[in-house]
């Protein structure tokens, strides 16, 4: 496959695998301090990032191209608030849509057009994954510290289940 997009890819690789490596760390943390349903939630989103991950991977694989894996750095431990959480989850999931603008970008330019192809999946998944996020945080906002609100926020957050994009998007 295109050396490029070929080495653009594999970095990308390496940033969903610390998007997965991140929420679960926030996962973690949530399950420590008692709000099981936000934890609930992180661990889809970890799901998630791993399915984001994967298809990366098949991708290259199947241009031909060779994966090499980086390593992957170590995520925060600890977060002040719930608030403080979604608001770094809003921080990276913009920067992962960046990551996504500059593929596609590169795709373009290279004439890459299976790149291009693929990777319009994630420029809509992005819009999904930062509209998620943002309607959380406003209710995280409005919740302000006020325990009843977060135990209600928590309640929802526990509903969360991991539904694997339809076949048709692989
Ligand atoms: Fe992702
Ligand atoms: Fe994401």
């Amino acid at each position: 496959m295109n050396k490029v997009m070929e080495k653009a890819l594999n970095n990308q690789i390496a940033e969903e695998f610390y998007s997965a490596y991140l929420y679960l760390s926030m996962a973690a943390h949530c399950e420590n301090i008692g709000l099981k349903g936000f934890a609930n939630w992180l661990r889809v989103q970890n799901q998630e990032e791993m399915f984001h991950f994967t298809k990366f991977f098949n991708f290259v694989l199947t241009r031909g191209g060779s994966v090499k894996l980086q390593a992957i750095k170590e995520p925060p431990s600890s977060w002040k608030s719930p608030l403080d959480i979604f608001e770094q989850t809003l921080k990276h999931e913009e920067h992962i849509t960046s990551c996504i603008n500059k593929l596609v970008n590169q795709a373009r330019e290279e004439n890459d057009n299976a790149s291009f192809n693929f990777l319009q999946w994630f420029v809509g998944e992005q819009v999904e994954e930062e509209d998620n996020v943002n309607s959380l945080l406003a209710k995280l906002k409005l919740a302000k510290d006020n325990p009843a609100s977060l135990f209600m926020i928590d309640q929802e957050l526990a509903a969360r289940v991991f539904t694997p994009p339809a076949a048709a998007a692989e």
